[in-house]
């Protein structure tokens, strides 16, 4: 059988259940109400919109990616498994995240960090300020961001599943630029490795440059979830709001910019 790439994808790097409910989570917590309507930017395969309509009947899902390959896998993987009336909830766009015409949201969600794609500060901030216009009065945008001193230099990890080995391989790193390139490889028992599935040429944002473009492009306040740690000292997946984060090797947090 081909090897499917997005099957691999989702199972060694997205959680869709799971951000789903973080999100909810989220704007309950900061806004004191059911979320309603997702955006997810930078969808592909669209698998976390199609959880988030999964959460109930109110639950509207919009899918933004520019690639129509990963937005066709998406339906027919995913989106065909929703009940009929769920699907009808779940809409895609073949367009850019840039596009100022992208309908209205209580949250847009860009996870996984695909804007770091956006490389020059100017590109980043029209990509805030659209989102700002086109979130609801309280809506909410919420990035996933990774950082630490562990991504200041090439290295490579491995995370061995019952079937395959999944690899998280940081290429470079420029001081200067904060730009830095990685790739995911796989590999299945007795077969050599498949390199450079997916590759991706960032610049590493940090959270307080974030932030401080959030601020300037109107959002009122940003808020930061950090995840907590368990008895061996390893990141155990629960993310609480906090005011300040913690020394560590490699760190992914979420920042929400709120309207
Ligand atoms: C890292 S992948 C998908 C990440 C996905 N959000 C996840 O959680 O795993 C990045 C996706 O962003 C899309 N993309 C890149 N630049 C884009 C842009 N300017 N507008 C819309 N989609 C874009 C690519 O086509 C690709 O499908």
């Amino acid at each position: 059988m081909a090897f499917d790439k997005y099957e691999f994808y989702q199972r060694a790097v997205q959680s869709p259940d799971v951000d789903a409910a973080f999100l909810q989570r989220v704007f309950q917590e900061i806004r004191g109400r059911d979320g309603k309507i997702l955006r997810e930017d930078f969808c592909a395969a669209f698998a976390l919109c199609c959880h988030w309509a999964k959460l109930g009947s109110d639950k509207i899902a919009y899918g933004i990616d520019l690639d129509p390959e990963p937005l066709q896998y998406g339906r027919d993987h995913y989106l065909s498994l929703l009940e009929a009336e769920a699907q009808t909830r779940v809409k895609t766009f073949l367009t850019d995240v840039l596009n100022p015409e992208l309908p209205k949201a209580d949250i847009i969600a860009a996870l996984n960090f695909s804007y770091f794609g956006f490389k020059d500060r100017p590109t980043l901030k029209r990509y805030f300020e659209a989102c700002y216009k086109s979130l609801d009065a309280d809506g909410l945008l919420v990035l996933d961001c990774f950082g630490g001193p562990a991504c200041m230099e090439p290295n490579e990890h491995e995370t061995e599943y019952d079937d395959f080995s999944y690899f998280w391989d940081q290429d470079s790193y420029d001081p200067i630029t904060n730009e830095a390139r990685f790739a995911i490889h796989f590999k299945l028992p007795g077969q050599k490795k498949l390199t450079n599935v997916f590759t991706y040429d960032w610049r590493l944002w940090s959270l307080a440059e974030l932030r401080d473009l959030m601020l300037e492009c109107g959002f009122s306040k940003v808020h930061y979830y950090w995840e907590g740690t368990d008895d061996e000292g390893e990141g155990d997946g629960e993310y609480a709001k906090v005011e300040s984060g913690e020394i560590c090797e490699s760190f992914v947090a979420y920042i929400v910019g709120a309207k």
